[in-house]
């Protein structure tokens, strides 16, 4: 087992349920559970590999591959939808050349699409990491993540 995974869950590897708890760990450490740390937890938790697996597909917190570090979520509700939501997840997508869930390979960005995000009266919107951003437009989205870029 590699060394980094063992100090992970090493405090959750004796308590009753530990197995939840070190795949929060995990997941927090390592940004998402790989198909090596699914085989590892499996032999640290005395269990088999479909059980690990049971637990992380049963709950949506869990993710199976990398995420992008920075998370667009394009709301395609109903407020948005009467201002063009979907125009706008069609032109996002092809701008950065990924479909909804999709991360790029540099894993900057992960596109999601979510219902609802708060900000009705001034959609469409879009949510980048915690800002979120009000008649929002390709060019708006674009230059909203190179600030964020450019702080990093
Ligand atoms: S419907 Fe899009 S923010 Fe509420």
């Amino acid at each position: 087992m590699a060394k980094h995974l063992i100090n992970i869950i090493n405090p959750f590897l004796d308590k009753k349920g530990g197995l939840m708890p070190a795949l929060h760990a995990v997941q927090d450490h390592l940004g998402f559970i790989s198909k090596d740390n699914i085989r590892e937890l499996a032999i640290a938790f005395n269990c088999s590999q479909a059980e690990v697996i049971d637990v992380i597909t049963f709950y949506d917190d869990f993710r199976l591959k990398a995420i992008g570090k920075n998370i667009i979520k394009i709301c395609q509700a109903e407020a948005c939808q009467s201002q063009n939501c979907k125009e706008l997840l069609h032109n996002l997508t092809s701008h950065f050349g990924l479909n909804i869930n999709e991360t790029s390979n540099d894993l900057n960005i992960t596109l999601k699409e979510v219902f609802c995000l708060g900000n009705c009266a001034i959609g469409p919107s879009v949510m980048i990491n915690d800002m979120v951003i009000g008649e929002a437009t390709t060019e708006k989205v674009v230059n909203q993540l190179k600030v964020i870029n450019a702080e990093e």
